[in-house]
């Protein structure tokens, strides 16, 4: 089997993946893909970072106006607060970089204000959502960079769960807020992290109109390849995958505190008209 093929098959967990004639080194790299959650406690250089910043700024900005910012949070005090914020997640406080991720309108008033200009657009929805739009693009072309150099990544979403005191740690200015953070080190070899199989591509690509029914079988396959990853990894899973994501949308507790987002990022500046 070659090395594509292999890819593939465990990309989507499952032996008979048609390998598509196309592809190259840098798909390779995206398929190889997992997250990191056990870190070695070599730091991340400063050449290291200013590498992974400059693909992160490669990516496409709406309208160039790069409305987000990121904070490289080293210092172990800071990072356990922030680890404290965001549920407790050990491998925050294991990881010698983590990454806050910022939607950034402050930069936007600010340059408005420089040339006499009003900045009533961004009081509204559509500007946060590019914000949050250009640092999530900018995170992810960060994320491919580390995995590039040989390290490894996790998202913290739960840098979420309590933005006001997120923002006061980071000493943030009102119009910025947290997306989500990222965890950044050398992935320790001894607990190694596993490729996490992907629904079909029946499940997410629609060709020409989009359909639900169409996406049955397809997520019925991927709760039996999502079964089998547990078991080959040898986690302990009650439910399938449907039973587990039904549980991340049932209720507002299941938001961990993020039900009162809207109210968070009114008081950090954004009235989300
Ligand atoms: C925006 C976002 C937030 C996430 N938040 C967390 C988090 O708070 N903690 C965590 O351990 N993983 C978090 N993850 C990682 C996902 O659980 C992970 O990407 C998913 O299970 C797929 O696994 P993979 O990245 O290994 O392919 C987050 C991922 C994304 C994209």
């Amino acid at each position: 089997m070659s090395n594509r093929a292999s890819l593939y098959q465990t990309r989507y967990g499952s032996p008979d993946m048609a390998v598509p004639a196309a592809g190259s080194p840098i798909i390779d790299h995206l398929l190889a893909h997992r997250s990191v959650r056990a870190y070695l406690p070599d730091p991340v250089g400063d050449d290291q970072l200013a590498a992974i910043v400059a693909a992160a700024q490669s990516a496409a900005s709406s309208s160039n106006l790069h409305a987000w910012s990121v904070v490289a949070v080293r210092d172990p005090a800071r990072k356990a607060r922030l680890a404290e914020l965001a549920g407790d997640q050990a491998h925050i406080g294991q990881a010698p970089l983590l990454l806050v991720w910022l939607a950034d309108l402050a930069r936007l008033e600010q340059v408005a204000r420089k040339v006499g200009e009003a900045h009533v657009a961004l009081d509204y929805l559509e500007m946060f959502e590019v914000g949050v739009i250009d640092a999530a693009l900018a995170a992810q072309n960060a994320v491919a960079a580390a995995e590039s150099l040989g390290l490894g990544t996790v998202y913290i979403g739960a840098m979420r769960n309590r933005p006001e005191d997120v923002a006061a740690e980071l000493q943030l200015p009102p119009r910025v807020v947290a997306v989500f953070g990222l965890c950044v080190g050398t992935p320790d070899p001894a607990q190694p992290a596993a490729v996490k199989p992907r629904p079909p591509q029946s499940v997410v690509l629609h060709h020409e109109t989009y359909s639900l029914p169409r996406q049955a079988a397809g997520l019925e396959q991927y709760d039996g390849a999502m079964a089998a990853f547990y078991a080959s990894q040898g986690m302990q899973v009650r439910g399938s995958w449907s039973n587990h994501s039904a549980k991340r949308v049932r209720d507002t507790a299941a938001l961990s505190g993020r039900d009162r987002l809207v109210a968070a990022l009114n008081a950090l500046g954004f009235p989300l008209r």
